[in-house]
């Protein structure tokens, strides 16, 4: 056997081999009460979905490719971060403090981090144009505006 297919052999056994590693395969969405769900004029609602419930609500949608690891752990723990940090399924379980806190979150990573570029690059369609990025600021703020910042 030559040199190349030795390591064609190699790399493809251990990706069988990840396969069987137990991490990353709690695919689930929680079963939620829908009245715990965000409250937000629709269109603003709509682009949370578009853009932010994949891994900041219990109604993810799992791709294929989120079953095939490696990509499976790191999918897995963007979803699990994320959820942890800011969930629009149990947004009406967060505090006054907790919901004026977040918003405040939502206003300054959406037009930077979030969502995170290896998600956009995979979901074309999730990328927020400077308008979404203005409506979302906007509700945000309520039309306040918090800090002085050029939309992207
Ligand atoms: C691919 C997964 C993913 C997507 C899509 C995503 N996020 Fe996140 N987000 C995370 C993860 C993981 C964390 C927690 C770790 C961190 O802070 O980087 C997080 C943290 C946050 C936080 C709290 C952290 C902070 O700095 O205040 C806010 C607010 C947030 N995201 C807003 C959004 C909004 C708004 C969208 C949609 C426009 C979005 N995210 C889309 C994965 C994602």
């Amino acid at each position: 056997m030559g040199v190349f297919a030795r390591v064609v052999g190699i790399i493809a056994l251990v990706f069988v081999v990840f396969q069987f590693i137990p991490y990353g395969k709690d695919k689930t969405n929680p079963k939620t009460d829908p009245k715990l769900e965000i409250k937000a004029p629709s269109k603003v609602v709509a682009l949370l979905k578009k853009s932010c419930y994949d891994c900041h609500s219990n109604q993810t949608k799992w791709p294929w490719w989120s079953y095939v690891a490696p990509a499976s752990w790191s999918i897995s723990d963007d979803v699990k971060g994320g959820r942890e940090a800011l969930n629009f399924s149990t947004w009406q379980k967060y505090t006054k403090k907790e919901k004026e806190k977040l918003k405040k979150g939502i206003y300054r990573t959406v037009a930077g981090p979030m969502p995170l570029p290896q998600y956009v690059w995979l979901h074309k369609d999730a990328k927020l144009s400077k308008n979404d990025v203005k409506t979302i600021r906007d509700w945000a703020s309520n039309g306040k505006g918090f800090i002085k910042t050029t939309v992207r």
